[in-house]
């Protein structure tokens, strides 16, 4: 009698796992983790937007607020490095929009990210001594910060 291979493999063979399909040909996922960095990207995004508003005056400037806003620019800045694990799901994700050079110049993305984290720090300390109407330029730099790094790493 013959079996077929399912049937042949339930009634008496070891099942074998599937072969892994290599993360490049693997049909389209969400990917949680790229999922978590992108929304962390737009929180950043939404913090520093209400930031620049403050200082060009189209938000009344709350130096409460503002700093609140500044220190979790920082705290996401020191760990965004860390969102960009080097696993397939993370460099090949369909979802992401990061560009390989994350990968394979880890040095120059470490460094925007640092750069970022340095802007973030001046902005709070900026706040804290000077209050929201006075850091126009150091909230400047931040957003100069991001831009120098997506415009070497993030795909258009
Ligand atoms: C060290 C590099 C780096 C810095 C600094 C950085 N970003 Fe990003 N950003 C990226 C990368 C890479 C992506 C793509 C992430 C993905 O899709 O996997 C991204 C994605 C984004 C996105 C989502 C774009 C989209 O359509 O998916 C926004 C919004 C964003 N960043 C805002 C910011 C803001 C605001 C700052 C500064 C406060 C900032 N980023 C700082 C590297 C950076």
């Amino acid at each position: 009698m013959r079996l077929s291979f399912s049937a042949a493999c339930a009634a008496v063979l070891p099942c074998l796992p599937a072969a892994p399909v290599p993360a490049q040909e693997a049909p389209p996922h969400v990917s949680e983790s790229i999922l978590q960095r992108q929304e962390g990207m737009y929180a950043m995004e939404a913090a520093l937007d209400a930031l620049e508003r403050m200082t060009d005056g189209r938000l009344a400037p709350d130096t409460g607020l503002a700093i609140d806003l500044a220190v979790r620019l920082s705290v996401w800045a020191g760990s965004l490095a860390d969102a960009f694990p080097d696993t397939p799901a993370s460099r090949w994700g369909p979802a992401s929009r990061a560009r390989q050079e994350v990968w394979t110049d880890p040095g120059g993305f470490l460094a925007r990210a640092l750069a970022l984290e340095e802007a973030t720090g001046a902005l709070t300390r900026g706040l804290a001594a000077g209050g929201a109407a006075l850091v126009g330029p150091q909230t400047r730099a931040v957003r100069a910060a991001c831009t120098a790094c997506h415009a070497g790493y993030l795909a258009p």
